[in-house]
């Protein structure tokens, strides 16, 4: 019979070099290594898609528990019906969509929940808290009147700060419990930083605010890291010459000071020191952005869009309908 040498190369037409019964090499002995590799290289693989596997599954909890770790931020933000509120609101949300533990405590200034503020917050993908309360007629701003005479949103604060102190009353270790208060006005704009910058706060943080009180930006002085006096143009001897946009206070001493809140009938531009006086003292704050050396918010301010064509069609009858919503 006629056998293959190793290296020789067969024609097709060659019927012995087609039959397989004519090889004289004994494959089952020749695989045997080959074999081997194969399934121990099998064996790897299947134990580093194991370890993969693993890995993946342990990601969420990983993030988790680094989550749960650090102290939630509760951010008040008092907000009205007016035609720019969707779109103030989506701003928002979508800012404090990339903020880590972060509960929105969302208060209308209304006597009842808005299905707008509703409807939006369910489908915001944040974990919030809707709460309303109206202000009070006599301290509401009326149509016409400059917007510096009465303080706007006290009412709704104090509300966010009665719903977080009475949700705390009861749960164990209420008192030391971890977190940081701050009150976002709808209309600002927030740096992602700054979340960060409030997180560890131990009692009162403080840092500059952007475009405020006619200024480039109003800020806490530091010196030593101390504050020793702010930078504002307008009356610096108020006990805390800063904008809301410009504190956070930690949970545990709102919860210690049951009495602070908002005086809605403060003088124009004392309603933050209404707050804070009762709750620290100038020596006692803790500046935050490089010794409040960086702008990290801006006390933006929306333009109240003009309706006048909208007016003139909805007399002819051909206003926008009402059924959609902005
Ligand atoms: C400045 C400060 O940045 C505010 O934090 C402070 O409350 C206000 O002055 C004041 O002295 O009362 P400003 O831009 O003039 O803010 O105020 P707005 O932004 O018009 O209002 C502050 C917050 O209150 C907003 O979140 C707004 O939605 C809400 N607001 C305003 C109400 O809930 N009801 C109103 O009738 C008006
Ligand atoms: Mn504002």
């Amino acid at each position: 019979m006629k056998t293959l040498k190793t290296g020789s190369i067969a024609s097709p037409q060659d019927p012995i070099a087609l039959s397989p019964v004519s090889q004289r090499c004994d494959c089952s002995e020749h695989d045997m290594p080959k074999d081997r590799t194969i399934s121990r290289l099998r064996g790897e693989l299947h134990r580093l898609q194991e370890q993969m596997r693993k890995a993946e599954a342990s990601k969420p909890l990983q993030k988790t528990l680094a989550k749960a770790a650090q102290p939630t931020i509760y951010v008040i933000t008092p907000t009205y019906a007016r035609l720019v509120q969707k779109a103030e609101l989506t701003r928002l949300a979508q800012t404090f969509l990339h903020v880590p533990q972060l509960h929105w405590i969302v208060v209308e200034d209304s006597p009842h929940k808005t299905p707008l503020v509703t409807a939006f917050l369910a489908s915001s993908g944040l974990a919030y808290t809707h709460l309303h309360t109206p202000t009070p007629r006599d301290r509401k701003l009326q149509e016409g009147d400059p917007s510096w005479l009465k303080p706007r949103g006290a009412e709704q604060r104090n509300e966010g700060l009665r719903w977080l102190r009475e949700d705390r009353r009861g749960q164990p270790g209420a008192d030391t419990q971890l977190g940081v208060i701050y009150f976002a006005d709808d209309d600002n704009t927030y740096s992602l930083q700054l979340f960060e910058e409030m997180r560890d706060t131990q009692r009162v943080s403080v840092w500059p605010v952007g475009l405020v009180g006619g200024m480039r930006y109003e800020r806490p002085v530091v010196e030593g890291g101390r504050v020793v006096r702010f930078h504002t143009g307008w009356r610096p001897s108020r006990p805390f010459p800063l904008d809301m946009a410009g504190f956070a206070v930690s949970l545990k001493l709102v919860i210690a000071n049951q009495d602070a809140c908002f005086d809605g009938d403060a003088p124009m531009g004392f309603l933050e020191s209404s707050f804070l006086q009762g709750l620290v003292t100038m020596d006692e704050l803790e500046p935050k952005a490089d010794n409040c050396t960086k702008v990290l918010v801006w006390h933006t301010r929306t333009e109240k869009p003009k309706m006048k064509r909208e007016e003139a069609l909805q007399k002819q009858g051909l206003g926008s309908d009402t059924a959609v919503e902005v």
